[in-house]
């Protein structure tokens, strides 16, 4: 019996994924969702373009440093000083790779680039040269390969393999292939360039058209030995590839596809988890693999089913991608130890410290509540994890007042740094813009409000409210999370962290 195809996951989370609106995240979050994906079992990590911005730069050469497991990969494009600076960013990973690209399609070459087929294919040799003198692992990307030519990609990868390249990547940019295509394409190289044994054939698929997932199954089916994509499917436009839906497509369906990857699938719950707090971006509930209702048997039949046989209707256990049997936890009666072992069972490894602030927090929310739910848990952690013992703003009180014929007004009692409190009321058109109001007053920012959502933790109507405000701020977009039993007070929190963020400079 033949071993089973091991396909390479290629995650771009920090690169592809941070680089869409919403999904910002700075030197601290990129470093917690680096150590995730580590534990997660990718196989290479694309941690950023480093000579996007100096927090790219930055960004890589910390991941670089500090993240042992996977190959960690910088994205360079085809010029000297781009690779070279990928170069300084990747250098001291254990297993560095540098992915230089550059686009290929008639589209790109004659409108973005204004360059021959002659010139692409002799700036793409000189990129993987260039980059070839650093490193021994290089990728190549034709960008929008997808719509580029056949004669002229069979042309570029094959110049780009003699060249060095280890990995020639084939992306779908703009989400346009469907699968059929996209299978024939991967196809189409390995039986017409000559060299193509000699590097890893990669799919790289946008979701503009909802074909990412399928698209890249396609790309495996036809001879492709890795897959890029990212958590939760973030990414340009309508995203990339979702890791956790295409891992569990090749597990679930072993039987077709006859590939294994590396993934330890009992993380992806918690990973997909971490990225939703880090980036204040949620899944939607009906969210394949790890959305809220991806487990959930509603019809009566199929309840029934579920009791009488699992598999009549489930076809993937939800242990097996990382979410836990029970969703009712702890009560007031329950000690530090229990919360640390529920934490961790929740993808949650706490520090002392950190467990003893969630600890008084949990014990808080008995006193309110008389079921602490996993919903709780979770948003009382990551609400922790978000604060930076830096914060500038601490709230020490606040009271709001409003109803029917009177104008509402919100006061605030803020701490700045060690000691100073200061306090201010303002009135508003609801109590929340009565509380923004405030803010301002005492803080100097102007804090423009873009987004706004509040989410329920969990069930009943004492459950708490998870608030996600999104603040423009002098032309740059800052997140802020708040959770508590009164989503007044959860909005205040977000609007604090927000304010936090600016005068940290993080975003
Ligand atoms: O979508 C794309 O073409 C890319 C390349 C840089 C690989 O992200
Ligand atoms: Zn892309």
């Amino acid at each position: 019996m033949s071993s089973p195809r091991r396909v390479l996951i290629f995650d771009t989370t920090l690169r592809d994924g941070e680089q869409s609106p919403g999904c910002s995240m700075n030197l601290a979050e990129k470093l917690e969702m680096a150590g995730a994906l580590a534990e997660l079992g990718v196989d290479i990590m694309e941690a950023g373009f480093p000579i996007a911005s100096p927090g790219d730069f930055e960004a890589v050469r910390e991941i670089s440093r500090t993240i042992r497991g996977p190959v960690i990969c910088g994205l360079a494009r085809c010029n000297d000083a781009d690779i070279d600076r990928a170069w300084e960013a990747l250098q001291h990973a254990i297993r560095p790779r540098i992915h230089v690209f550059l686009a290929t399609s008639a589209i790109h070459r004659e409108f973005k680039l204004r360059m021959t087929t002659d010139e692409i294919v002799a700036r793409a040799v000189a990129g993987v040269q260039r980059a070839k003198r650093h490193c021994d692992d290089i990728e190549f990307s034709p960008e929008d390969a997808a719509r580029t030519e056949h004669d002229f990609l069979c042309r570029v990868v094959e110049a780009a393999i003699d060249a060095g390249a280890t990995t020639v990547n084939i992306p779908d940019t703009v989400g346009y292939a469907t699968p059929q295509q996209m299978g024939a394409t991967i196809a189409m190289l390995r039986n017409r360039v000559p060299n193509i044994d000699r590097a890893v054939i990669s799919v790289h698929c946008h979701n503009d058209l909802g074909l990412a997932v399928a698209n890249s199954l396609s790309g495996v089916e036809n001879g492709a030995g890795q897959i890029e994509c990212t958590i939760n499917g973030i990414g340009e436009r309508a995203g990339n590839c979702a890791l956790e839906e295409v891992v569990m497509a090749l597990r679930t369906r072993h039987d077709f596809y006859g590939c294994e990857t590396a993934v330890n699938t009992r993380r992806l719950v918690p990973t997909s988890r971490l990225l939703s707090s880090i980036t204040g971006m949620q899944v939607q509930r009906n969210k394949a693999i790890v959305g809220r209702n991806a487990f959930a048997h509603e019809a009566g039949i199929h309840q029934d089913g579920m009791l009488k046989e699992r598999r009549t209707y489930e076809i993937m256990a939800p242990e097996d991608v990382g979410f836990q049997k029970t969703d009712l936890v702890l009560g007031k009666h329950s000690g530090r130890a229990a919360l640390a072992d529920r934490a961790r069972a929740l993808g949650f490894e706490l520090t002392g410290d950190q467990l003893q602030r969630v600890f008084d927090d949990f014990k808080r929310l008995c006193d309110k509540k008389k079921e602490v739910y996993d919903g709780d848990l979770i948003a009382m952690i990551e609400g922790r994890l978000s604060e930076s013992p830096r914060d500038e703003w601490q709230l020490i009180a606040f009271e709001v007042a409003s109803g029917s014929g009177r104008r509402p007004m919100a006061r605030l009692t803020l701490r700045r740094g060690a000691q100073e409190v200061t306090e201010e009321s303002a009135d508003g058109d609801g109590p929340i813009d009565a509380a923004f109001l405030a803010a301002e007053r005492i803080t100097g920012l102007k804090l423009h409000c873009k987004d706004f959502q509040v989410r329920s933790t969990s069930l009943g109507h004492d459950a708490q409210a998870d608030v996600t405000l999104e603040i423009e701020h002098e032309g740059k977009t800052y997140r802020g999370r708040g959770v508590s039993t009164d989503s007044v007070e959860a909005t205040v929190k977000a609007l604090l962290n927000a304010a936090n963020r600016i005068a940290s400079g993080a975003v």
